[in-house]
């Protein structure tokens, strides 16, 4: 079923929600009027629906964390199978769902990454990684990177590299940020290697006292930047940061939580480069619709706490685990990391030929079925031009296609549907998007 607005929106049912949603909770999320306001009563597969009957394809993947789809009936049987025999028990119990997820996590996670520390979402996994990696370093500061995103856990929020996602807060986290290697937007020249200049920098700050930055407990990094607008770094990048981490006994952590569980064309973003981190931190998608989260890592890390040094209420929540189960199931019979690479370089493609020569799109890039559809200004300035993107995403809206954004100014547009989605309907969807693009200059 395709894409149909037949209500403007937001149709009267909308409304009454957004209008109470307002009510009781302020300013908080982001309801009507917004670039891609979003009232949903239903959804299935890669389809929204909103309370007056709109469908909308959910090409934003809600946060990206619709990965295998919305109620996917494997996880919607696991689900029932689970709530009526056991829902919650403390985090200080075990239960088969809890020890069979974290089996299934183990057994899909890069070699060496053995152990597993539950979490609810993405932040207090990054917190959990983060605290772990100051408690066996005995160090505090940390690096992170420009248009990193990391979550709002205390832990974290001041490693976040968009100064909106910090701003009001005030929490230091002993951050320091390096610039990422975006190859588009690298800061010290177009001709200069993102990567190599970027590894330089990290260089200097780890060995060279002039840098200021103390003994570092954590290289923080996500493999392919997802709010940062879909950044993949150059090859080498990771390989050289893992090194660095050797050398100065930093622990590497990569944040999949994104990019991870096939979302790029491999299971882990960073299989394209072959290189393995100390701890990984996983979330969105791996909970199959519910909240889960976990840190995967290396024995001799996670070993470092006692047994009980990390409780959390709801962290081995046994329904929640058995979603999560069912989600790595789904990924591995459905085959949809592979999926994911073919459909995406279609994707690449489709967007490429429709969008040739169209002003104002300085790139178009990807990996798997996660896309950034880059808008500037001018293509010789390469300046961000956010304003096109907002009017992108609510007219794409307003005609049933929901697209996500990022970048360090909300200058891209971020394709990252469920890896499940039918092709036909991705095609109909991509198509409605380049036409919303061309009808918006
Ligand atoms: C790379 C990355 N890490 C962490 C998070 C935080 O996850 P959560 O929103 O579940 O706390 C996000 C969320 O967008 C993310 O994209």
């Amino acid at each position: 079923m395709g894409p149909a607005v037949t209500v403007p929106y937001p149709g009267p049912l909308a409304q009454g929600i957004i209008d109470r949603m307002r009510a009781v909770e302020g300013a908080g999320p982001r309801t009507g009027g917004d670039d891609a306001p979003l009232v949903v009563d239903s959804a299935s597969g890669s389809t929204l629906t909103d309370p007056d009957g709109n469908r909308f394809v959910d090409l934003a993947g809600s946060f990206a964390a619709a990965t295998i789809g919305h109620a996917h009936p494997a996880v919607v049987a696991a689900v029932r199978d689970q709530v009526g025999r056991l829902s919650h028990v403390s985090s200080a119990s075990m239960s088969e769902s809890r020890v069979a997820f974290e089996e299934a996590l183990v057994g899909i996670a890069p070699d060496g990454l053995d152990r597993v520390l539950l979490g609810l979402s993405g932040s207090d996994a990054n917190d959990t990684a983060i605290r772990l990696a100051r408690s066996v370093t005995g160090r505090r500061e940390v690096i992170a990177f420009s248009g990193g995103y990391f979550g709002r856990g205390g832990g974290v929020i001041g490693l976040n590299g968009k100064a909106r996602f910090r701003e009001t807060v005030g929490i230091e986290a002993d951050a320091h940020f390096l610039p990422y290697p975006d190859p588009y937007r690298w800061p010290l020249g177009r001709d200069a290697d993102a990567g190599t200049g970027a590894l330089a920098l990290v260089r200097h700050a780890l060995h060279d006292p002039a840098s200021g930055v103390g003994p570092v407990a954590a290289v923080v990094v996500e493999p392919v930047q997802g709010n940062g607008g879909v950044v993949v770094p150059p090859d080498g990048f990771l390989a050289g940061l893992r090194e660095l981490c050797d050398d100065h006994g930093a622990v590497l952590i990569f944040d999949e939580i994104q990019c991870g569980f096939g979302r790029t064309g491999r299971t882990w973003a960073a299989e394209h480069s072959g290189v393995a981190p100390d701890l990984m931190t996983v979330g969105k998608g791996i909970g199959g619709g519910l909240a889960v989260s976990a840190v995967v890592g290396r024995a001799a890390f996670m070993g470092h706490w006692p047994p009980g040094a990390h409780t959390s209420t709801f962290m081995g929540d046994a329904v929640n685990l058995a979603a999560g189960s069912a989600a790595i199931g789904v990924l591995r019979d459905e085959r949809l990391a592979e999926r994911s690479a073919t459909l995406g370089t279609r994707a690449l493609e489709r967007l490429r030929t429709a969008l040739t020569g169209e002003p104002g799109v300085g790139e178009i890039r990807g990996l798997g079925l996660f896309i950034g559809i880059e808008l500037v200004t001018d293509g010789e300035t390469r300046n961000p031009d956010p304003g096109r993107t907002a009017r992108i995403r609510r007219a794409a809206f307003d005609r049933g296609v929901v697209l996500g954004s990022g970048g360090t100014a909300e200058q891209v547009i971020k394709l990252c549907p469920p890896l499940t989605i039918d092709e036909g309907l991705l095609d109909k969807a991509l198509d409605l998007t380049s036409d919303t693009i061309r009808g918006t200059r």
